[in-house]
């Protein structure tokens, strides 16, 4: 699917199978950027001068087309680095609220990112942590009963970074809404690559990174209703966040840019809206079903190769292992054919430890890859098994 529109797949004669770790980026967004350093750099929000005016409607426009894109206002939408700085913010600002003994319930299948700012402040105020454990399909076991009137925050990862598994949202947002709890989703692996509706949804928090769904680095997104970002304390203080400064007292500025201190990364926020476009342009549920249908061939074609698949994945991600050789030295080998694919813990360490290994090997897509791809992958693992065999490896 349009693989020429890649610059890099063009430029380097790689099998990319790592896009849940970083997407690669289509010409387009990266001609805006440079469109944006080369015609018209200059701050947002500051200047009276025709390029510093021309900077931030290009920057609230983005803001317009994402907040489209997940069905928000644009005033829900909130620019950060990406998925880390946006839970973070999360963490910081909404931890206040709660007290000793309060409980925030997260599940053993978050990234880090979703599991250290929670587990770093929840301690320092004494807040209970709780978690969904996940069954031997690696899916949540998801019990209402993990929910109670003391239960202030439940924030779940919509698509697994390790199992590939799809979180059934709707149900658990709604759960913790009956008990009063906070919802937030981390759709770091879900927006971008399947329809994100967040009224639909209903959740009250959405963090996401624009790096993994075609866009630039440095950028990211937290979706906040409207009510709750009113109310919250910004999480970053300085420029552009005030309305009205004195040397003992500060007003700070509306949502959302109480919640955006200092120069943004606005070259990043305008391709950010560039591969949107693109991905409108493509129809989110073609690139979805496109996704879909490369895991379930690669899946099938990995089992039929007898090497032990994780999980039941659904969308983008695929982790399986080879018997007796560490995720590294598989990653390694495949290197050797020009298969980039990633091999670790995949920042999700509990989780390792709940599938009793050190690391997983992990193969993910996005729209460019093609069956083409994962016949290269599979006959390069086949190469591998043979010789693991021979050297006496366990296989
Ligand atoms: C599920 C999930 N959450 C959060 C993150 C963190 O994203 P970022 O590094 O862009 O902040 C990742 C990145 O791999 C992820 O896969």
């Amino acid at each position: 699917m349009r693989k020429d529109d890649f610059p890099l797949l063009k430029n380097r004669k790689i099998v990319y199978l790592d896009s849940a770790a970083t997407s690669q980026k289509p010409s387009i967004v990266i001609e805006a950027m440079n469109d944006f350093y080369t015609r018209y750099n200059s701050n947002v929000h500051r200047g009276v001068y025709s390029i510093s005016e021309e900077a931030t409607l290009e920057y609230e426009k983005a803001r317009e087309k994402v907040a489209e894109f997940i069905n928000a206002l644009p005033s829900e939408i909130i620019f950060t680095r990406g998925t880390t700085e946006s839970l973070n913010l999360l963490a910081y600002s909404l931890i206040d609220d709660l007290k000793e003994n309060d409980e925030i319930l997260l599940s053993e299948m978050e990234h880090h990112s979703n599991l250290v700012p929670w587990q770093q402040l929840a301690k320092k105020n004494n807040i209970k942590l709780k978690f969904i454990h996940i069954n031997k399909n690696g899916q949540l076991d998801f019990d209402p009963n993990l929910i109670n009137n003391k239960t202030k925050i439940v924030s779940l990862v919509h698509v697994s970074n390790v199992l590939g598994t799809i979180n059934d949202i709707k149900k658990i947002a709604k759960e913790a809404h009956d008990k009063g709890a906070l919802f937030i989703l981390d759709g770091a692996q879900s927006v971008g690559h399947m329809k994100i509706d967040v009224k639909d949804l209903d959740v009250d928090f959405l963090a996401f990174s624009s790096h993994k769904m075609l866009g630039p680095m440095g950028i990211g997104v937290l979706y906040g209703k409207s009510d709750l970002l009113e109310t919250m304390n910004p999480f970053l203080y300085g420029g552009d966040m005030i309305k009205q400064v004195s040397l003992y007292e500060t007003r700070f500025n509306d949502v959302p840019w109480k919640f955006e201190a200092g120069t943004p990364n606005v070259a990043s926020v305008i391709g950010l809206k560039k591969a949107i476009e693109y991905i409108n342009e493509i129809g989110i549920d073609d690139i979805e079903k496109h996704n879909r249908k490369l895991v379930k061939y690669t899946v099938e074609k990995l089992k039929k190769l007898g090497i032990k698949v994780y999980g039941t994945p659904k969308l983008n991600v695929i982790s399986f292992n080879i018997d007796g050789m560490h995720p590294h030295d598989v990653s390694s080998l495949l290197n050797q054919n020009r298969i980039c694919i990633r091999g670790g813990h995949m920042c999700c360490m509990p989780l390792m430890k709940k599938l009793s290994v050190n690391g997983v090997c992990r193969v993910s897509f996005n729209l460019y890859n093609e069956k083409k791809d994962v016949d290269e992958l599979i006959k390069a693992l086949n190469e591998i098994l043979i010789l693991a065999e021979k050297n006496g490896i366990a296989v």
